[in-house]
């Protein structure tokens, strides 16, 4: 069916509908913007954009059950308010129910593409993570399974946050060793590899976990190892290393000597808590004074001209001079206060300084159209021997 008119891209409430999708938000977030894009009503033009854009472009074997979800709940929303629903979504919504059976969606394990588009704002935004696109587009792959690769196959609420304060304060990260504990997906590496951290260590203690991660890392262009010699290594290398907490010996972890250490809702099982605070002392022991200038990329060169103090959140929580040596950055959805207690005593006990950052840290928004995520949701603490 042929429409005279079209959505432009570059209208926030289209580049919601359209991230919504590609991030694979549930059918109902996505609906809700494809709503507004017709002023309340899913219109043909606006049904002509999620076939141009989203469904004729998605990949079957990627997104088949979430398609066959997305597409019957919009025809059945469009019917139930008097639309006419066009053809082609009929025509594919029918593929997808001869060719997609119902138990695909429920398959253990079955794995998912999503693609997470961090949008940064109009040009004078300041931000000096911002690429040229406006956009940066990460490709994760993903369990459906919350708890498969003991849960680090599944994208957690924290790792969107972090995510989020590292692209908002890249200097912070941006030539310096960064390491993290419970990596999962890899999401918050591929970040810290963007604004040119000068090495990224990721760790994780399961091995489907650490699989599935580097996966992720190769699907955004980043080269894997586990080749750990040396302070810095190209920007476009990100370590994966297997780290159990409960068995990392104290050795193994000095050799690592980061600046910084990052951890998203790493802060869940009791039992494995004294272990995580162990392998956070020892790391933050470390000594190292081995960074040097920024490194900066051409990109990231032209986001740092475009820098305006006033548009900018403040980074001032992470120049407390107080603060020494390495630093690790703990964000957390609380679920259970009382783990959340016990991880603080047992940091106290090791004479860990921990500074609550929550009121503190305002990241920008990245991903106004992640209805699941709410910054506030998310406890940061700041961490320091
Ligand atoms: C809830 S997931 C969070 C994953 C990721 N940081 C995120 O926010 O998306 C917890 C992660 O910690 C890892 N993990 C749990 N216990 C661990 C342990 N004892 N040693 C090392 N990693 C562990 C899991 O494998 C998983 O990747």
């Amino acid at each position: 069916m042929a429409m005279d008119k079209e959505l432009d891209l570059s209208v926030p409430s289209c580049i919601h509908l359209l991230s919504a999708f590609l991030a694979m938000e549930p059918p109902d977030v996505v609906i809700s913007f494809a709503r507004e894009c017709g002023g309340d009503s899913i219109t043909e033009i606006v049904q002509s954009f999620i076939w141009n854009h989203c469904i004729s472009k998605a990949d079957v074997k990627w997104q088949g059950p979430y398609l066959k979800r997305f597409l019957k709940k919009l025809i059945v929303e469009i019917e139930s308010s008097g639309g006419v629903v066009l053809d082609e979504l009929y025509e594919q919504y029918a593929f997808y129910m001869t060719s997609l059976q119902d138990d695909d969606v429920a398959k253990e394990n079955s794995r998912v593409l999503k693609r997470i588009s961090f949008l940064f704002p109009d040009e004078s935004s300041g931000i000096l993570s911002c690429p040229k696109s406006r956009k940066l587009e990460v490709q994760l792959q993903c369990s459906l399974n919350m708890l498969e690769g003991d849960t680090g196959c599944s994208i957690w609420p924290s790792s969107l946050f972090l995510s989020e304060f590292i692209l908002s304060f890249p200097e912070i990260f941006s030539n310096k060793c960064c390491f993290e504990v419970g990596s999962g997906v890899g999401l918050v590496g591929i970040c810290l590899a963007h604004v040119k951290a000068s090495k990224v260590i990721l760790s994780d203690g399961n091995l489907s976990t650490l699989a599935n991660m580097k996966l992720n890392l190769e699907l955004n262009h980043l080269r894997t190892g586990t080749h750990l010699l040396g302070h810095h290594t190209n920007c476009n290398m990100v370590n994966c290393v297997c780290l159990p907490w409960e068995s990392a010996s104290e050795d193994e972890l000095r050799y690592f000597s980061p600046d910084i250490i990052l951890g998203a809702d790493v802060v869940y099982d009791p039992s494995y808590l004294p272990h995580l605070v162990r392998v956070l002392v020892v790391l933050l022991k470390c000594e190292n004074s081995d960074s040097e200038e920024v490194q900066t990329g051409s990109e990231f060169d032209a986001c740092q001209r475009k820098v305006t103090s006033n548009a900018t959140p403040n980074a001032e929580f992470s120049s407390d001079p107080s603060v020494k040596g390495c630093v690790a950055y703990i964000a957390s959805v609380v679920r259970n206060i009382d783990t959340l207690h016990y991880f603080l005593s047992l940091a106290k006990q090791s004479n860990l300084v921990v500074t609550d950052l929550t009121e503190k840290v305002k990241p920008f928004t990245f991903l106004p159209y992640v209805k699941s995520y709410k910054q506030s949701s998310i406890r940061m603490f700041r961490i320091s021997y």
